[in-house]
């Protein structure tokens, strides 16, 4: 029922290779396999750390069923047409690990690897230009198991084996990788708060796991080395906040920028320098494990591209005993998504400039940003999400505002294309900027689907030069 509303940019070419400044700009959206996918068991695909999870009673709370998901695995092509619909230009997503080796390890399943080869098909052919994760937390269940996950060794080399599987079958259509989504939350949540599998609470475990996490994206990147080609890049995805100083004391400034190293620096750092940074080996002392020389090194040529997932900021101030850092997170008051994340729009601004001058002015993506909220459907579905199509375009425009004061910001990708199943908050947070009825699978653009789709057919925010832009000389051009 939305078509009729929304508004199809000039024919433009897919970004060329590389995507240099002054190509297309990516305007996408953002999902990941174990969140839409469904089909757990389809086509020889073994159980990931997930769908051990979810097989728990009371898991995947909020209506849906986390084996059905949003049914993508059959309904892609159609979901291809909603993308066309809503004019993205750039797509991404997750490749299943159990998909391609059920057990995590041995040779790949071909299956598994042909529905990835379909999906990208269909995107080149409707102008979509994929970009692919490898690990968005969907662990093979026997790795687990066998080997203890993450706390393993082992796992750098088996992940880089498994890359190599994917890039031996995709690479030659797919630019834009990304080795594992947000380690940080892998470490955090799995390994040190517990609140997601495999639910290990223990510091010491949750640094060995954080690091061995970094030593895999550091083999994996260097193993797409040779599948590479022209304008190929490699990265991780880096979850960040802003912080902002509480106060204009010295302490709370110098307070904020310890909490951002702690945060962003814990893995940016790694994996631009091949180490930690010094502040944290001195506060987190034999905590912190050591990089041998050679993972020093591949880490070094491991981040091609900086790839941010950012939703919030935090305001920071110092508190000694405040954990490791001497720091304590104030409540201002600041309105917040149904996440509980306070909406700081300038923090993404602050925070592209911080990433851009400490990593080397690297090319930038956002890779997801996006907001919950509790969405109303009237009785055809549609969904009048004004507080969503708000937080997108405040980001959007802060985004933009760091692209014309220098960082070299290529992209944009909303997360999510879908509502989806939203870990371990089940179905009850809806992220989607189009709507899934989990009983019916019916998909409904919601309005900031709409707004979301209007914007890239006018080239980008209003006031911003937007050079190269989709659909500029088709609309207002970036202006
Ligand atoms: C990010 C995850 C993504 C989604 C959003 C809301 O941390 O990468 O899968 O859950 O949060």
């Amino acid at each position: 029922m939305q078509d009729r509303d929304l508004q199809a940019p000039a024919p433009s070419p897919a970004a060329p290779q590389g995507a240099p400044r002054g190509a297309a700009f990516l305007w996408g959206a953002a999902t990941s396999a174990f969140q839409i996918e469904g089909a757990p068991d389809a086509a020889g695909k073994g159980p990931s750390l997930w769908d051990t999870y979810c097989r728990q009673p009371g898991r995947g709370r909020g209506g849906g069923d986390w084996r059905g998901a949003c049914d993508h695995y059959r309904r892609w092509r159609d979901d291809i047409g909603l993308m066309a619909r809503l004019n993205l230009n750039a797509y991404r997503f997750s490749v299943s690990w159990p998909r391609i080796q059920p057990a995590g390890r041995g040779k790949a399943n071909a299956a598994g690897l042909d529905h990835y080869d379909r999906l990208i098909d269909g995107l080149l052919d409707a102008g979509i230009r994929p970009m692919v994760t490898l690990y968005h937390w969907d662990l093979p269940q026997a790795l687990q198991d066998e080997l203890g996950g993450w706390l393993s060794d082992d796992l750098p080399a088996i992940f880089a084996d498994y890359a190599s599987l994917v890039y031996h079958r995709l690479a030659d259509r797919v630019e834009d990788w990304i080795t594992i989504n947000e380690p940080w939350v892998v470490t955090v949540a799995g390994y040190m708060d517990g609140v997601h599998p495999p639910g290990v609470r223990d510091k010491a475990k949750a640094y060995r796991a954080g690091h061995n996490l970094l030593r895999a994206h550091a083999r994996a990147a260097a193993a797409y080395r040779p599948a590479q080609r022209g304008g190929g890049r490699i990265t991780f995805a880096l979850n960040a906040a802003y912080s902002f100083p509480a106060s204009e004391e010295a302490a709370d400034i110098v307070a904020a920028e310890r909490a951002m190293l702690n945060f962003g620096g814990w893995f940016g750092d790694p994996a631009c320098f091949g180490d930690y940074p010094p502040l944290l080996r001195a506060r987190l002392g034999e905590l912190l494990p050591e990089f041998g020389e050679e993972d020093r090194r591949l880490l070094r040529r491991s981040m091609d591209y900086i790839a941010l997932n950012y939703y919030t900021s935090d305001v920071v101030r110092h508190k000694a005993g405040g954990g490791p850092m001497d720091t304590e997170v104030v409540d201002d008051g600041a309105p917040q998504t149904e996440m509980g994340w306070p909406i700081r729009p300038q923090g993404l601004r602050l925070l592209l400039h911080w990433l851009s001058d400490r990593y080397g002015k690297l090319p930038t993506l956002i890779t997801e940003n996006g907001a919950a909220f509790d969405d109303q459907p009237d009785a055809d579905g549609f969904v009048q999400d004004d507080g969503r199509s708000a937080y997108l375009r405040e980001h959007i425009e802060a985004a933009f505002q760091a692209r014309a004061e220098g960082v070299d910001l290529r992209g944009y990708y909303a997360w999510s294309l879908l509502d989806n199943l939203e870990w371990a908050e089940g179905f009850t947070k809806r992220f989607g900027i189009v709507r899934c009825d989990f009983e019916t699978q019916a998909r409904t653009i919601k309005a900031s689907g709409r707004w979301y789709a209007d914007l890239i057919a006018r080239g980008g925010p209003a006031g911003f030069s937007a050079p190269g832009a989709v659909g500029a000389g088709a609309g207002a051009g970036g202006t």
